[in-house]
């Protein structure tokens, strides 16, 4: 089974625009809600790929029921804890003139030692019967950045494989409890080592560099130009083909459900990198975050261009 924790749920919506004015009123014509936060994503794209997924995590309030309630109504298995206050809500504005995607993310609720407890217990009964644990997205008010360091080490003491996906400290500071994967995107990865990446060569230095720091492998995604993969087997690159986008939030999400299929799957890096492109390049040809169109996927597969750096 594969666990996803996301620490931090929200209610997603997206609102659709002409342009995105400041200073005007904007009428929409619809809005849809869905269960959100990183975690979920994975959670969505691993349902759908008819996994067996569990997902564990906080949420709070009115909010929180409507998280817990979209969870049931897509028929997935979930063990959250509650937190005082509101989950958060966030906004992602895409205007249909030019693509670009604006995001407003509230900072959800401050977790207090009762809701961490709460969240705790859950995670440790969880990981007993998971073999795989993926940790996505910022961490909320209340928790130290050392907090996926220890989840990554307790998961790892029963045994479980973890993947993380995540930023800055509590990126680095996971790195202590040696997950089998670690995913940045280049950014986040020259955030990291405090430096500023571009380019295959520079995301392989960054690859090295998470590896010697802990992580077993790296996957540092890179947009459009795909991924590149290092391992204990040397250092890979998988390129998607060239698409025209419809939704490219959420598509590092789906990157680290096609790794948590390989993982789960045992398959080798080739394989995990393959899959893990061409999932992430299907997500972004849909419009819904932490969804795709099998079809996609299907064409997608065998299009990716494989190449091995060193
Ligand atoms: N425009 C695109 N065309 C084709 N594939 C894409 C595109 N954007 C993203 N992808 C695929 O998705 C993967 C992850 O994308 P990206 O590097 O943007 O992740 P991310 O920044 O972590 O995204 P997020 O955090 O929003 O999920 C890429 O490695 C690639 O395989
Ligand atoms: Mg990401």
């Amino acid at each position: 089974m594969i666990i996803t924790v996301t620490m931090n749920a929200s209610v997603d919506k997206r609102y659709r625009v002409d342009s995105l004015e400041p200073g005007t009123v904007i009428r929409l014509d619809s809005c849809r809600n869905t269960a959100g936060g990183k975690g979920l994503n994975v959670t969505r794209v691993l349902r759908q790929l008819n996994c067996e997924v569990l997902a564990v995590g906080v949420a709070a309030g009115r909010n929180g029921d409507f998280i817990e309630e979209e969870l049931n109504a897509l028929g997935i298995r979930h063990c959250f804890a509650r937190a005082k206050g509101e989950s958060r809500c966030c906004v992602n504005v895409v205007e249909a003139s030019s693509g670009r995607q604006t995001e407003f993310l509230e900072p959800g609720p401050t977790l207090d030692p009762t809701a961490i407890y709460d969240f705790t217990s859950r995670f440790t009964m969880a990981v007993e019967s998971g073999s795989i644990v993926s940790l996505s997205g910022s961490l909320p008010q209340g928790l130290p950045p050392g907090f996926y360091g220890r989840l990554a080490s307790m998961a790892g003491g029963s045994g479980a494989r973890v993947i993380v996906d995540s930023s800055g400290e509590s990126l680095s500071e996971s790195l202590t409890g040696s997950p089998v994967l670690v995913k940045p995107n280049l950014e986040e990865a020259g955030a990291l080592l405090g430096r500023r990446l571009s380019g295959l060569a520079d995301a392989a230095w960054a690859a090295t560099q998470l590896m010697a720091r802990g992580a077993g492998a790296v996957a540092v995604s890179m947009g459009a130009d795909g991924v590149v993969y290092a391992g204990p087997d040397g250092v890979i690159r998988g390129k998607p083909p060239k698409i025209t986008p419809r939704n490219a939030v959420g598509c590092g999400d789906a990157m680290v459900a096609g790794f948590a299929v390989g993982l789960a799957e045992g398959w080798d890096a080739p394989r995990s990198v393959r899959y893990a492109v061409a999932l992430s390049a299907a997500s972004a040809l849909c419009e819904e975050t932490g969804a795709f169109r099998e079809s996609d996927l299907e064409d997608m597969l065998p299009r990716v261009e494989m190449a091995r750096l060193s």
